[in-house]
């Protein structure tokens, strides 16, 4: 008989605020597009107004959980002031939701904070703790009673990475230390938003069991020459700093951060499921000094003879990352939900072959014992993509963005099959 995945999988696609709802006027973001630093989103999918109609689609593809983010630039305009008709209409969605039978899963953020937040600095004012978790309670004093899966902080690593090290993406700097703070304020206002949830959800009346977890960015790293004893020792340190650091601080409930201060954290173990957010491998190779790069450099992987085909982003496309991400984060014990997984081509059967191979490694990973229990295809929808725009198309479902307009792709149709079958 042919490997099945189990029955009660939670299958279903990813979407962030930003990225699909269309005219987000109180964010951060929004500010630097208008500034010309960055492409404007704009309507994006007109999410904000269509929702319903996409999770109709989502359902007609047999989705039973979907993962979406509140934009905390609409709830809370204004610092310290709640804007109860948008708190409604992230209700209504939730319902919706809800009464499609797809379980929502719910990130609290995802890459953009209020304009009022980043003029005082954004993550590096040691403030923003405190502001994300009075945000976090308020969700979970709405929400609790509908909502079990919740995430707090979508891949800090990347934002604290591009915002504040490579200054590619706002605010645009480019000094280590931000980036350092910035990983510390996310550290910390996870666990303690964790903590304040968990009280709330107590107390609460009628409320649900919560799950928080984060979505955690992991690359498959590999060493660029495998003989070489550098290039493997680079690879090691690099995996660890930037795929298990964070999660490994909050389960220790102390930072363990290279460079940072070990601070204890609001709790120990504070997270109940680890989400991971799969796209690619890249190669790592030791560079001099040692002392100053440690964690190595990123290899032009195209010199390599096995690279593989890529997206219309350039990256590579690795199937078996999957399953060695996955192998790595069981080490933890905690349940593991694939957050996010796909690819941006114009060209749809690379799609369906993506999803092919990559759910094959996934069941290859569940049949030796990790504990995963869901896999979420990054995105719904084609959207906007941070730097890039409107190009790159990574939807299950295309998106004309003059009439907006939804075609269900064929590669939607292909994981509805799996979704229904079991089967790969
Ligand atoms: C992730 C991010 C998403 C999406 C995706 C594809 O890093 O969480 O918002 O943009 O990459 O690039």
């Amino acid at each position: 008989m042919k490997e099945k995945f189990p029955e009660n999988f939670f299958w279903g696609s990813a979407t962030s605020s930003h990225q699909v709802e269309g005219d987000n006027f109180n964010n951060d973001w929004w500010e630097w597009e208008e500034s010309g630093h960055t492409p404007s989103s704009g309507k994006a999918c007109d999410h904000y107004n269509l929702f319903e109609e996409d999770f109709t689609i989502a359902k007609d593809l047999s989705h039973n959980m979907h993962r979406f983010s509140l934009e905390w630039s609409r709830l809370e305009k204004e610092e310290g002031v709640w804007d109860k008709f948008e708190w409604n209409h992230y209700s209504e969605v939730i319902n919706t939701l809800i009464n499609l039978n797809i379980k929502p899963m719910v990130t609290l953020n995802h890459f953009t904070v209020p304009q009022w937040l980043s003029h005082i600095g954004s993550w590096k004012n040691p403030d923003s703790v405190g502001y994300f978790t009075r945000f976090a309670v308020k969700a979970m004093e709405e929400f609790g009673d509908r909502v079990e899966y919740w995430i707090t902080i979508n891949e800090p690593i990347v934002l604290a990475f591009q915002g504040y090290v490579l200054g590619i993406w706002p605010p645009y700097e480019d000094r280590m230390e931000s980036s350092l703070m910035v990983i510390k304020h996310m550290l910390k206002a996870h666990s303690e938003a964790y903590k304040r949830m968990y009280e709330t959800a107590a107390t609460g009346y009628n409320m649900k069991k919560p799950r928080i977890g984060l979505a955690k960015a992991v690359t498959a790293f590999h060493p660029f020459s495998p003989h070489s004893f550098r290039d493997r020792t680079c690879t090691f340190l690099r995996s660890n700093f930037y795929n298990h650091s964070f999660v490994k601080s909050i389960i220790k409930g102390k930072i363990d951060f290279p460079a940072l201060d070990p601070e204890p954290l609001a709790v120990k173990n504070g997270v109940d499921f680890i989400g991971l957010n799969y796209y690619s491998r890249h190669f790592i190779k030791y560079v001099k000094p040692f002392w100053h790069n440690w964690y190595g450099d990123q290899a032009d992987s195209r010199e390599r003879k096995d690279f593989g085909e890529t997206n219309s982003l350039g990256w590579e496309i690795y199937p078996k990352g999957l399953y060695e991400v996955v192998k790595s984060f069981s080490r933890y014990g905690l349940p593991i939900i694939i957050t996010e997984n796909g690819t941006c081509t114009e060209d749809d059967s690379v799609r369906q072959k993506f999803i092919k191979s990559h759910l094959s490694y996934l069941l290859k990973a569940i049949k030796e014992g990790c504990p995963v229990e869901g896999y979420l295809y990054w995105s719904l929808l084609d959207n906007f993509e941070w730097a890039e725009g409107y190009k790159p198309r990574f939807g299950l479902v295309h998106v004309d963005y003059e009439t907006q307009e939804r075609t269900v792709k064929p590669s939607a149709k292909y994981l509805s099959q799996v979704i229904r079958t079991g089967l790969v």
